[in-house]
């Protein structure tokens, strides 16, 4: 834990920290000297990564309320937290809103919006205690200029823009930051969802729509998700900040 480095001394949890963009997160937060949780829902890939970068891996359910406060438990019963960052999330597959099933519109509210709202019961008093902490939500560019055929998907993540708005506000007092992230399509194992089925036609689309022409990667994701968390951000609360390649414009 270097004194140079960005987050040195600090303690992170991440959420999906076993694939893609919570990999990415995890992974920058440890070069820059943090303590990192990886929780995943799948152990063994949270394992993995926590193996890789030094950190401790937890088995959590983000969407499910025993699971969250068990998580929680563990983490704190270790020592001080200084950060959060809700980044599990999954989407239905492309398709006219009203043939979304409800067992998958249910996936979607659980996952990406009810985890929100567990991490915030499970961690906030803490943060609050402390007199600080730093809350990242990984939302999405869905939130902001929405593609067809992702509604419930993409009001998933305006939600939790709104939620993030709110969080700044009413934290404030308290010292604790709260921001979010709107990542464009990026390189994870998620693509393939979004896009439907992966073919250079359907990829050739989405880029066109991406003025610096390439999609994002989790390494963006790590540095966007490093600034905002470190004290080198300490005044900046409640932006959704697009790391979207100009797509919002
Ligand atoms: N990839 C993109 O194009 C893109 C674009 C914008 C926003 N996002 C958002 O970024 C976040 C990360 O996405 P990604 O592309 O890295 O996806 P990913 O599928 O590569 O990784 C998501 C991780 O979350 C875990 N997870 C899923 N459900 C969980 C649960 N209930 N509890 C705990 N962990 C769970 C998965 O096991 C996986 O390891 C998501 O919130 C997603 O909506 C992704």
């Amino acid at each position: 834990m270097g004194d140079g480095m960005r987050l040195a001394g600090k303690t992170a949890l991440v959420t999906g920290a076993g694939s893609g963009f919570g990999a990415g997160i995890a992974r920058k937060f440890a070069a820059e000297g943090a303590r990192v949780w990886c929780a995943d829902i799948n152990g063994a890939a949270a394992e993995q990564i926590a193996a890789e970068l030094g950190g401790t891996a937890i088995t959590c359910d983000v969407g499910n309320a025993g699971s969250v406060s068990e998580m929680a438990q563990i983490v704190l019963s270790a020592g001080p937290l200084d950060i959060l960052v809700n980044n599990a999330g999954i989407t239905h597959l492309p398709q006219a809103m009203e043939d979304v099933t409800e067992d998958d519109f249910d996936r979607v509210f659980r996952v990406n919006m009810k985890s929100v709202y567990l991490t915030a019961r499970a961690f906030v008093p803490h943060f609050k205690e402390r007199g600080t902490g730093a809350i990242l939500n990984v939302a999405s560019t869905a939130g902001v200029s929405p593609r067809p055929r992702l509604n419930w998907y993409n009001a998933s993540k305006g939600w939790m823009i709104t939620a993030t708005k709110t969080m700044a506000v009413e934290l404030a007092p308290f010292g604790i930051r709260a921001n979010a992230i709107n990542p464009v399509a990026g390189e994870t194992p998620l693509l393939k969802s979004f896009m439907g089925e992966d073919t250079p036609e359907i990829r050739a689309k989405f880029l066109a729509t991406i003025p610096l022409g390439r999609f994002s990667t989790p390494e963006d994701m790590g540095n966007a998700a490093c600034f905002l968390c470190s004290d080198e951000a300490s005044m900046i609360t409640g932006i959704a900040m697009e790391v979207d390649g100009g797509r919002c414009i």
